[in-house]
């Protein structure tokens, strides 16, 4: 914070020399500066490269509404964009290149919490607030007081998952099938076991590693327990695998649970021979959701994009406008003043719903059910964690 701030005054002393003879203008609205430098690193390419396009698409949609009304504190905005590739190690570098060499105020990312907790610690570390649209992981905001998040958490997202499951299905064993050495995929597998055992259920368990693309021994495994649904808190591109291993084993598609890492049109793309019919999964947002404010951002996307947006998009588009509602209420545009400006986030009327930050830098919000039918995520019910 010490030296961000001489070298702010430096710049400021510089002033608009400095400022005008690069393109590099300082995200912290330094004298003379006309727009506010704001940072975005995503899954682009690589492994999760839906994770990222969505998130962006949704950014870019609030953008460009911001910009048409005149920017924030009359200044236009920017997002500088960084690909991590859908690798942790590279979310590290890419935040520490937005912070020290693009100077920006802000960041908005990761999408998958593997990479949040990547990328949150470095700008915990340099103080510069980030703003996760959807990583629902518990640790990534924990202990980091520069680090927010527009979503629920897993604990509510597990503890939802497994209330559906046992009173709304009324079933009593799963199987749990999750990557054991991934944030997201493990932290909701052990949510979901505490929660549903305190319903009374039982379960049965399988841990693979992120890099395996044959899930039939598992399976296989499962089936032998006899399970009556099969909770799979697993990102899109291994489902579309588990999905088409399981219809080679016999086990139904609609024994499937999923969770928001599911959500992706290449999982509709994958199981389009209808592997995953009528399979429950829980999710931050879904298009037909009946919310208030939904609608008109339905609208605006479908149009600009000719498509529906899914949690990704509308999570996107939430946390940008959360951001720069923000930068608007600070009193200077410092990542100081921006983060004490997030922290005071109370019922924003996001696309997603009502967000208010609570203490811990989460967000509570209902959970939304969705359902596969005829081969598309559809609303199903509400959730909220009880
Ligand atoms: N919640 C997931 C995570 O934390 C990311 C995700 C959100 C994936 C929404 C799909 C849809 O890793």
């Amino acid at each position: 914070m010490f030296s961000r701030s001489i070298s702010l005054v430096l710049l400021s002393a510089v002033g608009l020399v400095a400022c005008n003879s690069s393109k590099k203008t300082d995200g912290a609205g330094a004298a003379g500066s006309n727009e506010i430098v704001v940072g975005a690193y995503l899954s682009l390419s690589g492994g999760e490269a839906t994770f990222g396009s969505d998130t962006r698409a949704g950014i870019d949609l609030a953008l460009e509404e911001t910009n048409a009304k005149g920017g924030v504190k009359g200044k236009k905005v920017r997002v500088i964009y960084e690909d991590d590739k859908s690798k942790s190690e590279e979310a590290s570098n890419k935040v520490r290149q937005l912070i020290d060499r693009e100077k920006v105020v802000a960041l908005l990312g990761e999408v998958a919490s593997s990479r949040s907790e990547a990328g949150g610690i470095i700008a915990q570390g340099k103080q510069v607030p980030m703003l996760t649209p959807s990583s629902t992981g518990v640790t990534v905001t924990k202990g980091k007081d520069f680090v927010f998040r527009a979503c629920f958490t897993d604990e509510q997202q597990g503890a939802v998952a497994a209330q559906f499951v046992a009173q709304k299905l009324g079933k009593k064993k799963a199987g749990i099938l999750f990557a054991a050495d991934d944030d997201y995929s493990a932290g909701l597998a052990k949510t979901f076991q505490a929660h549903f055992k305190k319903y009374g259920g039982t379960v049965v368990e399988k841990g693979f590693q992120k890099d395996e693309t044959n899930f039939t021994t598992y399976l296989q495994g499962l089936k032998k327990e006899s399970p009556e649904v099969i909770f799979a808190p697993v990102y899109y591109s291994a489902m579309g695998k588990i999905a088409r291993d399981a219809k080679r084993e016999g086990i139904p598609g609609s024994m499937f649970i999923g969770s928001d890492g599911w959500d992706s049109p290449d999982l509709l793309e994958a199981v389009k021979g209808g592997e995953l019919e009528g399979a429950y999964l829980t999710d931050l947002y879904a298009a037909d959701a009946p919310y208030e404010n939904a609608k008109s951002f339905v609208t605006a996307f479908t149009t600009k994009y000719k498509r529906d947006p899914n949690s990704l998009s509308a999570q996107g588009y939430d946390a940008a406008n959360m951001l720069f509602a923000a930068i608007e209420r600070a009193p200077e545009v410092t990542p100081l003043a921006i983060k004490t400006a997030l922290a005071a986030t109370k019922d924003f009327a996001g696309a997603t719903g009502k967000i208010t930050v609570d203490a811990n830098r989460n967000v509570n919000k209902p959970v939304v059910i969705v359902q596969i039918k005829a081969g598309k995520f559809t609303y199903h019910s509400e959730l909220l964690a009880e």
